[in-house]
């Protein structure tokens, strides 16, 4: 891959890491992780150079606990020129609180599959919709940006493989009706694999050449990475990913997190992409993580280290060298 479809003459070709752990990841953790805390790892997320990062979730606290500190989290951390600081507005109350905590983008949810939607949000597609016509509404007065994200664009766990005209259709009306300035195709339980995914950045890239358009990939078959690529391939250039792996609820017998930010920054980069984020950094937060969550992390890169993290020569390498040496004489 690397160079040979890059189409600035050998200049890297951007892509725009988007982090969610903040919000997809700590949303389903047992542990409440400190508010400082919190504010401590979105802090080091901008440090290390993501795009964006969806710092929390304006929910209702009941529902999810763990994110129950939102307001604090998006007033407190440090905004750098540059970061997008988003976070997930279910409703009008959470547009309403987003807004007033300064939030730069508000992220809607809706699923792009029926069963799905009625299963999680208790509402059609058509009643989510009209909802989240107010809350856009609510947006625009406060010039505030919109981003929809639409769950299960590569299958739904209930009824199976979703239609590329369906979630169009719904891109279309976000986009063409609503004004919307973003789109995130999410592949809520893994489901998505590389074939489905070029087709489906082919068929929105066709129609919308450049409106922001962000892949949202969870780990859950292994395909998280293939998926990126051929998504990249297809030419898609922006994507989320949770520090350390970290998300999946702790219900589903299967579910996992977000494809992992360190392993996807790590293999983009030794693909000559830039991604503007800073390795090294975004491993000293990932190594925070254990602790925080009270668990271990899925990231293959804390475990393993990146590719050239050198080990240093057995002990007695000399002496192994010699006997070799001396057997070859
Ligand atoms: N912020 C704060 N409180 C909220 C809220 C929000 N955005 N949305 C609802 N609430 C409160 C209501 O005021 C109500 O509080 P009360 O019982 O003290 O009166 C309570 O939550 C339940 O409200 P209810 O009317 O039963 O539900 P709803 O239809 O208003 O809310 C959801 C439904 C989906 C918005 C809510 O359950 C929720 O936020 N769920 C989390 C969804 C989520 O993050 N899923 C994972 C990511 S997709
Ligand atoms: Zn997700």
């Amino acid at each position: 891959m690397s160079n040979a479809h890059n189409p600035w003459n050998g200049a890297a070709r951007r892509i725009h890491m988007q982090e969610v752990g903040t919000r997809d990841g700590l949303q389903v953790e047992q542990a409440f992780v400190p508010t400082e805390q919190k504010i401590a790892l979105v802090d080091l997320l901008s440090g290390a150079g993501m795009a964006k990062i969806e710092v929390t979730a304006f929910v209702s606290p009941q529902a999810i606990p763990a994110l129950r500190d939102a307001e604090v989290v998006m007033r407190e951390i440090e905004r750098r020129p540059g970061v997008v600081y988003t976070a997930l507005v279910p409703n009008a109350r959470g547009a309403e609180r987003a807004i007033e905590a300064k939030t730069d983008e508000l992220n809607l949810v809706m699923s792009a599959s029926e069963s799905h939607n009625l299963s999680n949000l208790r509402m059609t597609r058509s009643q989510s919709f009209l909802a989240l016509s107010d809350v856009n509404a609510l947006a625009r007065q406060a010039r505030t940006a919109v981003n929809v994200s639409l769950s299960c664009c590569f299958g739904c766990p209930m009824e199976g493989d979703v239609p590329v005209s369906t979630v169009l259709g719904w891109c279309d009306r976000f986009i063409d009706e609503l004004g919307a300035s973003g789109v995130t195709l999410c592949d809520t339980t893994g489901m998505a694999y590389p074939g489905q995914v070029a087709a489906l950045v082919a068929a929105f890239r066709e129609r919308w050449p450049s409106r922001e358009l962000t892949l949202h990939f969870h780990n859950t078959r292994g395909l998280g990475l293939a998926n990126v690529l051929a998504a990249i391939d297809a030419g898609a250039d922006r994507f989320d990913a949770s520090l350390g792996g970290i998300g999946g609820c702790p219900y589903a017998p299967g579910a996992t997190g977000n494809v992992c930010t360190e392993e996807i920054v790590h293999a983009l980069e030794l693909m000559a992409f830039d991604t503007g984020v800073e390795l090294a950094l975004l491993l000293q937060a990932a190594r925070r993580l254990p602790a925080l969550i009270g668990h271990d992390i899925p990231s293959q890169i804390v475990k393993a280290g990146r590719r050239l993290d050198l080990h240093p020569l057995p002990e007695n390498f000399d002496a192994i060298r010699e006997r070799a040496l001396a057997r070859a004489a």
